[in-house]
């Protein structure tokens, strides 16, 4: 983790395939649109749940989503893509919690090429039972308590 800007510029040249994504997903013909590739909503979806499984490391409790800032698709997914959303935390605030998420698609069933498709960063927010921000429980790091 770290309070300065990361530079994602050429992590996202080749696929990180020394990391484990946060969620990789098969994609089925129930996640497409009307054109018959994968509907942007359900990749959306799935960087909004792989912020909250990276900010769950940081906050075991409840995590709400504040932002999500601007997602450009750069390529198609398709059916029978295997997806995998990688997470990186940028920044632990007080009760804000900053993920970078990075998309990428391996064609038929993760035996083809792999594309980057898109990225984005989440901000969570630790909310208490009134969902109201509240400090982070391990502001120090995942494995701190
Ligand atoms: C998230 C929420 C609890 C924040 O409430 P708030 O009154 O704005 O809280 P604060 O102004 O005290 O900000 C709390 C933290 O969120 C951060 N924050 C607030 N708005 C933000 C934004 N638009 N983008 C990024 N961070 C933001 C603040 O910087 C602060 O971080 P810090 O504690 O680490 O310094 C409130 O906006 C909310 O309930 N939103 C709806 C969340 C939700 O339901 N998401 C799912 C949508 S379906």
């Amino acid at each position: 983790m770290t309070n300065a800007p990361t530079n994602h510029a050429s992590a996202e040249a080749t696929y990180p395939k020394d990391k484990i994504p946060a969620i990789r997903r098969l994609m089925m013909p129930r996640d497409t649109n009307a054109l018959g590739t994968i509907f942007g909503g359900v990749i959306l979806s799935e960087i909004d749940l792989a912020a909250a499984i990276e900010a769950h490391r940081w906050h075991p409790s409840k995590v709400v989503t504040v932002s999500m800032d601007k997602v450009e698709f750069k390529q198609p997914v398709f059916t029978g893509d295997l997806v995998s959303f990688f997470t990186e935390t940028k920044r632990v605030g007080r009760s804000s919690i900053t993920v970078h998420v990075s998309v990428w698609a391996e064609r038929r069933f993760g035996g083809g090429s792999a594309v980057h498709v898109t990225e984005a960063d989440v901000t969570m927010v630790a909310v208490d039972d009134n969902f109201k921000p509240t400090p982070v429980l391990r502001p120090n790091g995942p494995s701190a308590s």
